[in-house]
């Protein structure tokens, strides 16, 4: 009797790494077509781990913590595709993801709409002090209500919110301030069609009027060598004393060690940070003021966009290993149809 069946035994499944822990369904479902080397432990790999897990497999799932560059990629001989679980990837190099012949890919889109929630989120923590309010009351300062001695915020409601980085993510943080009678004025390396300024109500203006005249500025734009420090002393200088600063872009954007300054000094009002240069690290300085909001990177951090940016990695991650175009594929040059 033959008893072969056409189910593929560990050997014949292509090799994959999941570089940090997924939710168990998710690792599941790989498991059932693929050899799966997993990280549930959620161990941040070192680089000479990430090198050794690259050599060995056909296709990676990374985050922002697994930098992927040709150090990372010098033995990846089978590797087809590097899909990244997160929309920013500045983690990757990609001209070196190219050249090794593998397919890199994002998670747009899935995240949009709940990392614009909580940039507003963020954004009205920050401006109303709540975060500050809620320390105050657990330290046991709140013995009255009072006109002058509670912590006063500043108005969200038409006032002028200034967005630098206009893709989806700025364009839902419009939408959503003009819910809020808010004015919005933006910055972007490309203007956006008329369209599509139209349906965000928003108007175009160089990057220092933007900083002088904004009430809130909201950072939201990609981290690239040329984005680096897109806010430093220099630009803290010209926004107002009354303004917000709000980063759910990346660290690296923003000059912490300057911003920290700028807010003991009185310099702007307050700040809202997601993202911080060095994270998990966290500036010092910034750790003992009280007028910034500090969150762990968690503005696509809802169970279900979460779990729709993991399903989208695996998406791409099917599609490359049965030789179509990934869904969301960066480097359209690595595909070989
Ligand atoms: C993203 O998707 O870019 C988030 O910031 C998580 O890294």
């Amino acid at each position: 009797m033959n008893t072969q069946t056409n189910t593929p035994t560990s050997s014949q499944k292509p090799k994959i790494l999941v570089a940090r822990a997924i939710f168990p369904e998710a690792l599941a479902k790989l498991e059932e077509s693929f050899e799966v080397q997993s990280n549930q432990a959620d161990q941040i790999l070192t680089p000479a781990q990430l090198q050794d897990a690259l050599s060995k497999v056909s296709a990676a799932l990374v985050t922002g913590s697994e930098r992927i560059d040709a150090n990372a990629l010098a033995h990846a001989k089978n590797l087809k595709i590097v899909a990244n679980i997160s929309v920013g990837y500045n983690n990757f190099d990609v001209p070196a993801i190219t050249a090794a012949g593998a397919m890199a890919t994002n998670t747009p889109d899935v995240l949009t709409d709940t990392t614009a929630d909580f940039g507003f989120a963020l954004l009205m923590a920050t401006a109303r002090r709540i975060t500050e309010s809620e320390h105050w009351i657990r330290a046991g300062k709140w013995d009255k209500w009072s006109i002058v001695n509670n912590p006063l915020g500043m108005d969200l409601h038409h006032s002028t919110v200034g967005i630098i980085g206009m893709g989806r993510i700025g364009q839902g943080i419009a939408k959503r301030a003009l819910g809020f009678g808010m004015k919005v004025i933006y910055h972007n390396r490309s203007r956006l069609s008329e369209a599509d300024e139209k349906a965000c109500g928003a108007s175009y203006v160089s990057k220092e009027e933007l900083l002088k005249t904004a009430d809130h500025v909201v950072l939201v734009l990609p981290y690239s060598a040329q984005s680096h420090h897109t806010i430093g002393a220099a630009e803290l200088a010209l926004m107002k004393p009354s303004a917000t600063l709000i980063n759910i872009a990346r660290g690296g954007i923003v000059d912490d060690a300057a911003l920290a300054q700028a807010l003991k000094n009185g310099q702007i009002f307050a700040a809202g940070l997601d993202v911080f240069e060095g994270e998990p690290q966290v500036h010092p300085e910034l750790l003992k003021l009280s007028n910034v909001v500090l969150a762990p990177h968690i503005a696509s951090a809802t169970e279900k966009t979460r779990r729709a940016m993991v399903d989208l990695a695996i998406e791409n991650v099917y599609a490359a290993l049965a030789g179509k175009k990934p869904p969301s594929l960066i480097n359209a040059k690595a595909f070989k149809a």
